[in-house]
């Protein structure tokens, strides 16, 4: 089988890489991705030389890359986005640019050559739950509320769209916010474990009570590996991590961890927007593939702390560069009290 991963250089794509040949040695695997701040061919260095894989370096908008790639794959899994909300509230355009057209193109070129595609999606496209609703389940609205959620709505609903009009073969996952290694020390928990390792605060948002539902990584792709083999042609899986956990109480755990107290939290202002709590019930992925999470959150958690403090000079990499910049821009225009 041959699969073309859009976005296989970030945080996730680079985990289902290594995971698909891991489990599936025979396949080939192409890897289309721009090489964005957040696309690091570090993250491959453990398969360098491996015949079933092959980097090429280009964006998802450029027809003229993207068709003779997915004319030559079986299954397109799309990864490829701009992922990070805090940069989407500084700067929504290029959301919309690779998240939506980015989309687009890749499914105009599924159209053409009727080749299986999996869209890869995220539970903040459904809004806010207060803090007594049910989590997310298939009777849940659209309700995007950020710049990045409202970007990965359209895609999703571009999907469903070529899907009804044109009949193209393709499945949908909505995720919760994973973790594990290769995170771009931008989101939450790399930022807050690098930012402890260089012995400086952590920036809560807020009062650091929202809640998000954490899977690992390794079980998000198993889960697109199950849709892939067992899914439904039209149907959208939800998987979730059933870790529901608040911000402050992951914060600490991570002081815990590395040994640090509670003089290192610094409270700075909430993220304009910031939705209070996601949960996803993924009992229809359990019921109709048979998949369930496996990997437990603290276990999992101590071992992402593990990675990050042993390869801190991939994560000072990540930070080197426009990063610094970006982040000034960020803390003084948004954080700063
Ligand atoms: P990431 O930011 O770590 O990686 C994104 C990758 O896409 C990078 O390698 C980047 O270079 C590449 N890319 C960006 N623009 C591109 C373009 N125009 N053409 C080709 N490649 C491009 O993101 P991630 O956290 O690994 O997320 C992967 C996918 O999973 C995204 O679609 C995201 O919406 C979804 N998702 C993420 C989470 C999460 O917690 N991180 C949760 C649910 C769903
Ligand atoms: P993040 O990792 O950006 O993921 P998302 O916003 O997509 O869920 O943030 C996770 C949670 O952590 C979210 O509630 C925002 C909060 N947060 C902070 O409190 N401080 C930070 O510096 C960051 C990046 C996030």
């Amino acid at each position: 089988m041959k699969l073309l991963v859009t976005g296989g250089a970030g945080f996730i794509g680079s985990n289902f890489i290594h995971y698909w040949l891991k489990q599936h040695p025979e396949d080939n695997i192409v890897n289309l991705d721009v090489l964005s701040y957040a696309g690091n061919l570090e993250n491959h260095a453990s398969i360098e030389g491996n015949k079933h894989y092959r980097f090429v370096k280009g964006d998802i908008t450029d027809k003229e890359v993207v068709f003779p790639l997915v004319e030559d794959a079986d299954i397109v899994v799309h990864f490829a986005a701009e992922t990070h909300v805090d940069r989407s509230i500084l700067d929504p355009a290029v959301f919309v640019r690779t998240n939506v057209m980015g989309t687009q193109v890749l499914l105009e070129a599924v159209k053409e050559y009727g080749t299986r595609f999996h869209h890869v999606s995220t539970d903040e496209v459904f809004g806010a739950l207060g803090p007594n609703d049910p989590p997310f389940n298939e009777d849940t609205k659209y309700d995007p509320r950020s710049p990045y959620s409202a970007s990965k709505a359209g895609a999703d609903h571009l999907v469903r769209a070529y899907y009804h009009t044109y009949g193209i073969p393709m499945t949908i996952s909505n995720c919760s916010n994973n973790y594990g290694p290769y995170m771009f020390p931008e989101k939450m928990m790399p930022l807050f474990i690098s930012n402890l390792l260089e012995d400086k605060k952590v920036p809560v948002y807020g009062d650091g009570l929202q809640v998000r539902d954490w899977i690992h990584v390794d079980d998000h792709a198993r889960g697109v590996d199950f849709i892939l083999q067992k899914g439904t042609i039209g149907e959208t899986y939800y998987l979730g991590g059933n870790a529901e956990k608040k911000n402050i109480d992951i914060v600490k755990l991570l002081l815990t961890y590395l040994g640090k107290d509670e003089s290192y939290i610094e409270y700075v202002k909430d993220r304009p927007g910031h939705d209070r709590r996601y949960a996803i019930d993924f009992s229809k992925a359990t019921r109709e593939l048979g998949w369930k999470p496996e990997v437990a959150f603290e276990q999992g958690l101590k071992e992402m702390v593990e990675w990050y403090v042993a390869n801190q000079e991939w994560v000072a990499r990540c930070k080197s560069g426009d990063y610094q910049a970006y982040y000034d821009e960020w803390y003084n225009k948004t954080l700063k009290k």
